[in-house]
């Protein structure tokens, strides 16, 4: 008989987001007429960006033609679309990073879990905690973790506590990790990151010869603008980091599935021997041989983002979502909740009032007033007693939840 990856049997209970689906199914039918708002997973409501919209258009017709059809395209995505992200994205400010070093892919949920595979299996690894679950579960999977111990925690993280405390953001360890994953703006606290932490994260790499994660999916939703973007801002993070960004939020791709991955030419690890490898030349062999790319016609509406009317347009569906936060942040803490994030950060993490667990209120909020959040405890441990709030839904929709959880939960 076949074996299975008993790595997968490690894992607790579902993935966050279906696990929260499954309970608002189940409410759902047994309460078909209640008024359900979701607030939970970050999924876009609103449409995708005109710009976008007429780009994909057009690309279809260009399907329909010999002459500009399109078959396999290349896996790391077209030159055209590069070109633009290393140009606008990047070296405008002032990030020296090429356009081939910039992988097009589906996802960055599928790119953050599938840059394990060009990595060893006895790096250490650190993660913040709370953190976007994706991070740990892929290395369970990928058998670099022990078992799940009662705190919910798996045996051989480095787990790095993110609390009001340190202000969300995590102390440099005094020990030596191989990977690290950072998040910033975060998901889910909603915290940033100055441009002097995250120089201490790439000294830090540097001396250890580590290599950062860093996920700026949420960008694009940094207001202040003292804080850096990319992390390539900083001095030798070309050495030290790989980044991934995302359309599905900025442009509201959710559905779409566009999302791009930075590999440096000049980052490399070393193999058991000690010799060094190029990094950029094992993600390329990954994606040339697992992956096909994305669409065409997905590209072109990508590629569109870049346009004098796409920037414009995703400069304003941004800011319809960041008004959301703001109106969030806003009224919980009027009805007594202690709120963070918010700010350039499209998530709202919020202290669980009366003491409850966060998962707790979840229930409640879910069962008295029908509004679906993400309980902090589904991030991690250090989670446990606060809740996430999304802005990813229609005003409407955020007005009413608002009312609906302040009438209830006046603290
Ligand atoms: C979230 O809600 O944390 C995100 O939607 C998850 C994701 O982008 O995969």
């Amino acid at each position: 008989m076949a074996t299975v990856n008993e790595n997968y049997l490690k894992l607790k209970a579902g993935y966050l987001f279906p696990e929260i689906a499954r309970r608002v199914n189940a409410f759902a039918q047994e309460n078909p007429q209640a008024p359900i708002i979701k607030l939970g997973i970050g999924d876009v409501t609103e449409p995708l960006p005109e710009a976008c919209r007429t780009a994909m258009i057009q690309a279809v017709e260009d399907m329909g033609d010999r002459a500009s059809f399109k078959g396999y395209g290349p896996e790391q995505g077209y030159p055209w679309l590069r070109e633009k992200i290393a140009a606008l994205d990047f070296q405008s400010r002032g990030c020296d990073i090429d356009a081939s070093e910039i992988f097009i892919s589906d996802g960055s949920k599928c790119d953050t879990g599938n840059i394990l595979d060009i990595f060893g299996d006895n790096n250490t690894i650190a993660v913040t905690d709370p953190v976007y679950p994706v991070y740990v579960d892929t290395n369970v999977m990928a058998g670099h973790t022990g078992q799940a111990t009662e705190s919910g925690k798996y045996e051989g993280l480095l787990y790095l506590p993110i609390t009001a405390e340190n202000n969300f953001t995590a102390e440099i360890p005094s020990e030596k990790v191989d990977l690290i994953y950072l998040c910033f703006p975060n998901n889910p606290t909603g915290a940033t990151a100055t441009k002097d932490h995250l120089k201490a994260w790439v000294d830090y790499a540097k001396a250890h010869e580590a290599i950062i994660f860093f996920d700026a999916a949420y960008e694009a939703f940094i207001t202040d603008p003292t804080l850096p973007h990319s992390i390539y801002e900083i001095e030798g993070a070309r050495d030290c980091a790989i980044e991934f960004r995302s359309f599905s939020k900025n442009a509201g791709f959710t559905g779409t599935r566009c999302a791009l991955t930075v590999v440096p030419k000049t980052l490399t690890a070393k193999t058991s021997d000690g010799t060094k490898v190029e990094l950029h030349k094992l993600w390329n062999r990954r994606q040339s041989t697992k992956f096909n790319g994305v669409s065409y016609i997905v590209q072109r509406g990508a590629e569109a983002v870049y346009s004098e009317a796409g920037q414009a347009q995703v400069k304003s569906l941004v800011s319809f979502y960041m008004e959301n936060a703001k109106i969030i942040c806003e009224k919980l803490t009027a009805a007594g909740l202690t709120v963070y994030g918010g700010v350039n950060a499209p998530y709202v993490w919020v202290k669980t009032p009366n003491n409850l667990s966060s998962w707790e209120f979840f229930d409640q909020l879910l069962s008295q007033v029908n509004v679906v959040g993400t309980p902090g405890s589904g991030f991690g441990a250090a989670g446990e007693g606060y809740f996430r709030i999304s802005a990813f839904n229609s005003r409407e929709n955020v007005e009413e939840a608002m009312r609906r959880i302040t009438e209830k939960f006046k603290v």
